[in-house]
């Protein structure tokens, strides 16, 4: 067999078979060796024919198409005014370029031409794939679907996905995949909390440590859809790309379209394997910090400490308050513009309210500065009140469907971006506000979802998330070291491709720290922790009304990139000295946290679970474990810590524990004297835990003899 293009990584091979139609996965896994004959393999081994089915066989490509008798949802769906709906491509053209391959493919008749992108990361391990159409015809041609299409083995048969809603992201639950097939839809025009574009597949009851998986991610924050099925003759594939409405792109003749990337992996080590690809891909490839290597401050956020109750004296106050506990950025929050008294009005007005702030943001920032830290801001730029001075004057700049109400969602509509005016003034408010002062941070929000966003007489959802992307673009090459980060009500939009322009997501708006190890745990399958916005919140939690100490909401927030969310001017001594602790401790712990390999445990009780980050070294590590929920059982279990060097001895000691012991007796006697421990026993054997309170947390510190 000819034409096989063979991409290797140290761990994965992927096999692609490119002869005269469209290319085709024959495999994707584990590492092959070379020279193994894979020519005659594959020749032998492929494509049985059943009986009672196409008598050539068919193929499932990297855009499988209909009109080759394949009667799965097609990788292509469009047409020219009826026409040229079930085209057939050839394959042009195949061009290599180190681990990146271009599929150059054409269907004369339906005048289309297809270029199928991939690349596979030797560093990372993560394949990235898109596709571009192009309309080589002389008339408009309506596409209603491109998407990524991949082939998966036959034993991958198992889903987890992510769902959830505000306050409550990154949730995840597990499904079979067979003949009933899989799909996730999003239609609420940004990544939204509801429907993360990530998913996972694998062998039945793959874990956090076992089993073989694929991960994948597709970046983009708008709307997509997740396809995955087994096929009635037992292939199984997935495909994800963005999900278009009816008309909303049309290719005029020459233009073109794009799908969003996207990014997959593979591992035979569970899910580990999948987030350490994942992460090692974001650090390396998507997330670009303005001074790299610097490390990355604590913050203070002001939202749940003042709300819109700005006092610029006040302020002041909590900026020496924060100062003093150790935090290295201070940001205010909503409320700093005019008539920003609640949320329901002023949006889009960005223009300093001179009645709050008097004598202008100055003296605050300087008094930021004065106490060595750094000023932030926060800014909604895609919205409009219907109650602003910039809404009085454009009506117009709302995006909405003429002849039909809009909606408001927390009393605020969307402003159309595609409108070259309002992109204009809403760049050259933030552009002012940026070189008027010294701000070096952005809290880039983004409150609402799009309902019936028409221009131009057309659905413009892709248009409006491509307008968002060139406006966060053009501020930063405005202001190259202002550092953004990427929030929509916490978690509804973070994805590779905003986080190709962002630097942090705020994970949630809950800060209650028993929600945050679910949220977080489930952000940390394709975000490493150096990103993850997460805070200290107030002791008694403002979205779920319970009360945490302050060991269990700093041993939750360490694993992050941390900040506190409160009002350290008002709060107690002992609160204070709280905060300051986890702050110095996440000083003393960041240059683990944020570049090493962070692991989930398997745990055996589901009442509690753990987590980690290794040094890239294996010389160092930290461990969370966390009773989440009454323990069923009167002891512990033991956890096996993974990722170590087995050779390597290593002290292990407890360093903070937010539960009183009352459930113990006798500890485990490494809690009580550090201990030490080979790498091997600590994976295998593994360390038997302490029964914990509910709601508590346990941080063990392991360090290389
Ligand atoms: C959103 C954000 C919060 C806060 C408020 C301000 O809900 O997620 O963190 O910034 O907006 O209105």
């Amino acid at each position: 067999m000819s034409n096989l293009i063979h991409l290797n990584t140290d761990t994965t091979s992927l096999v692609i078979k490119a002869e005269k139609s469209l290319p085709e996965i024959l495999y994707w896994g584990k590492r092959l060796p070379e020279d193994t004959g894979l020519d005659t393999f594959f020749e032998a081994n492929h494509h049985p024919v059943p009986q009672a089915r196409i008598d050539t066989g068919t193929v499932v490509s990297l855009c499988p198409e209909h009109a080759r008798g394949l009667f799965t949802a097609p990788g292509l769906e469009g047409c020219r005014h009826g026409d040229d709906w079930t085209p057939e491509f050839s394959l042009s053209e195949t061009t290599m370029d180190g681990h990146r391959v271009r599929f150059l493919c054409h269907d004369p008749r339906a005048a289309l031409q297809l270029v199928i992108n991939l690349g596979l990361n030797p560093g990372t391990d993560v394949l990235e794939t898109s596709l571009t159409l192009t309309n080589q015809g002389d008339s408009g041609y309506q596409l209603r679907k491109l998407t990524n299409t991949l082939l998966l083995p036959t034993h991958a048969r198992e889903i987890m996905y992510f769902h959830g809603r505000w306050t409550h992201e990154f949730q995840t639950e597990r499904k079979k995949l067979d003949r009933s097939g899989f799909i996730l839809e999003n239609r609420r025009g940004r990544t939204s909390h509801e429907h993360f574009p990530g998913i996972m597949i694998g062998q039945p009851n793959f874990s956090e440590t076992s089993g073989k998986v694929y991960g994948f991610h597709l970046g983009w924050s708008g709307n997509h859809r997740f396809h995955a099925e087994a096929m009635s003759d037992g292939r199984r594939y997935l495909q994800a790309g963005e999900l278009l409405m009816p008309g909303e792109v049309e290719l005029a003749p020459g233009a073109s379209y794009s799908t969003p990337t996207l990014y997959s992996t593979y591992s035979n080590k569970g899910l580990n394997g999948i987030s350490q690809n994942f992460h090692r891909h974001v650090r390396r490839e998507i997330v670009r910090f303005p001074e790299p290597g610097k490390v990355r401050p604590v913050h203070l956020n002001t939202w749940e400490g003042i709300y819109f109750d700005h006092d610029p004296e006040y302020i002041v106050q909590m900026v020496r308050s924060a100062a003093e506990i150790g935090v290295e950025r201070f940001i205010i929050d909503d409320g700093w513009f005019r008539g920003r008294n609640d949320d329901k009005a002023a949006l889009g007005d960005w223009y300093l309210d001179e009645q709050k702030y008097p004598r202008g943001l100055q003296p605050i920032i300087d008094c930021v500065k004065d106490h060595g830290m750094e000023f932030g801001l926060w800014f909604e730029p895609e919205m409009i009140s219907p109650d602003s001075d910039l809404y009085r004057a454009h009506p117009e700049w709302m995006l909405h469907t003429d002849g039909y109400d809009q909606v408001t969602i927390r009393n605020q509509y969307v402003l159309n971006l595609q409108i070259p005016e309002a992109f204009d003034y809403v760049l050259g408010r933030l552009d002012s506000m940026l070189s008027e002062y010294d701000i070096r941070y952005i809290k880039w929000d983004m409150n609402r979802e799009l309902v019936q966003p028409t221009h131009n007489h057309r659905a413009a959802f892709h248009g409006q998330v491509q307008a968002y992307y060139r406006l966060v673009d053009e501020v930063r090459k405005r202001h190259p070291l202002v550092e953004i980060e990427t929030c929509s009500g916490g978690g509804g939009r973070v994805d590779y491709e905003v986080l190709k322009r962002t630097q942090r997501f705020w994970a949630s708006d809950c800060n209650d720290a028993l929600e945050r190890q679910t949220i977080q745990r489930g952000a940390s399958y394709f975000f490493p922790l150096e990103i993850t916005g997460a805070h200290i919140g107030a002791k008694l939690c403002h979205t779920t009304g319970r009360q945490h100490n302050a060991d269990f909401r700093g041993i939750t927030a360490l694993f992050g990139h941390m900040g506190v969310e409160l009002d350290p001017a008002r709060a107690s001594e002992e609160e204070k000295r709280g905060f300051a602790k986890y702050i110095a401790l996440h000083k003393s712990l960041r240059h683990l946290l944020h570049t090493g390999n962070y692991f989930r445990c398997d745990t055996a009780h589901k009442e509690s679970q753990a987590w980690g980050v290794v040094s890239q070294d294996q010389s160092e590590a930290v461990l969370m474990f966390a009773q989440l929920a009454m323990p069923e059982y009167a002891m512990s279990a033991t956890v096996l810590i993974p990722g170590l060097d087995p050779q390597k001895q290593y002290k292990v000691q407890v360093l903070e524990n937010s539960s009183s012991d009352i459930y113990m007796k006798r500890c485990p006697p490494w809690m009580v004297e550090p201990a030490t421990m080979s790498g091997a026993l600590l994976e295998q054997v593994g360390l038997m835990m302490p029964v914990l309170q509910p709601e508590s947390a346990m941080l063990i510190h392991l360090e290389e003899i």
